[in-house]
């Protein structure tokens, strides 16, 4: 069994849906948890302390060692302060689950500014934040499990979502980089791009997913990801309804000339989008292009 006895992980957004599924597994199994939530509406409006006190004492009374906080992860004053509320409860932090989101879905042509930085700022930022505040703990610790939460809706576009696709992109190019930068200090970073039944998605999946898209089937991956043994980093990963499967960023063969023009890319365009083999690296992609 995959344990966390003296861990301490940071769980944000876990007043509600996943968050509260992944504070509630890895208290099960031994964590100290930090359950934040700022209590507010799907679009991010409104602040309660209610949903990360309820979640804390559920912990507490199934025997488990919790605190909550209620900060807003989008300002670094609310990022510093949950990391500042590990270190006072339990002394340090292992682990950041970086599950905070909101929704302000628009159609591109009649999104506002504010639809689309309001978004960005809780998911991406937010994510930057949470994770930065830790990582001097992490760096000198020699140990780090940091995951991120995309989405199905970044990696592959959803109508209304462009402020959310955008964001949910951006955590990916934000994970590999952490991967990548975090590797000589024990830090790993990876991203899961979920599909739950939770009260961001009960109006727009079927009744029936219920049942089999639960919150649980979730926060199983996250816990693999974040557990000592596990050394994966800089991967996405969809999960969702009892499957997980590895997403890729990939880079067809490609087709080149020394006279490349507009028109000899129309004429080789069959070429350009051919699709085999992948290049998985940007290290790899260079070597082609040179
Ligand atoms: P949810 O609405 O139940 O949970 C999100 C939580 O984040 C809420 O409790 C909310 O109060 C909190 N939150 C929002 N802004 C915050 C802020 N600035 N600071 C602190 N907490 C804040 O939704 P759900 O489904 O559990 O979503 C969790 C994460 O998973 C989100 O990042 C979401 O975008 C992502 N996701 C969910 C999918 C699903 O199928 N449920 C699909 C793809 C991604």
């Amino acid at each position: 069994m995959l344990r966390f006895d003296d861990r301490v992980a940071i769980i944000t957004g876990a007043g509600h849906g996943l968050g509260r599924s992944h504070a509630l597994l890895l208290a099960e199994r031994g964590a100290k948890v930090v359950v934040n939530d700022l209590g507010g509406a799907l679009d991010g409006t409104g602040a309660s302390a209610g949903p990360a006190a309820e979640v804390v004492e559920l912990i507490t009374k199934n025997g488990g060692q919790a605190v909550a906080n209620a900060g807003n992860v989008a300002t670094p004053e609310g990022a510093r302060a949950l990391v500042q509320a590990a270190v006072d409860a339990f002394g340090k932090v292992d682990i950041v689950v970086n599950n905070a989101g909101i929704l302000r879905d628009k159609s591109f042509g009649k999104m506002t500014v504010e639809e689309f930085d309001g978004v960005l700022a809780v998911h991406v930022r937010g994510s930057y934040l949470v994770s930065q505040a830790a990582y001097p703990l992490m760096k000198a610790a020699g140990y780090g499990r940091i995951v991120n939460t995309s989405s199905p809706a970044g990696l592959f576009g959803n109508f209304g979502q462009a402020n959310y696709s955008t964001a949910k992109m951006g955590l990916v190019g934000l994970t590999k980089t952490l991967g990548i930068e975090g590797a000589r200090n024990g830090i790993r970073a990876n991203a899961i791009a979920p599909v739950a039944w939770t009260r961001m998605t009960e109006s727009l999946l079927p009744a029936e997913f219920a049942a089999k898209f639960t919150p649980e089937r979730v926060s199983a991956l996250v816990a693999y990801l974040v557990h000592e043994s596990c050394e994966v980093s800089g991967e996405v990963f969809t999960v969702g309804g009892g499957r997980v499967a590895r997403v890729f960023v990939a880079e067809g063969p490609g087709w080149k000339t020394d006279d490349l023009t507009p028109e000899a890319i129309a004429g080789n365009w069959d070429a350009v989008m051919a699709e085999q083999p992948y290049v998985l690296t940007a290290a790899d992609s260079m070597k082609a292009m040179l």
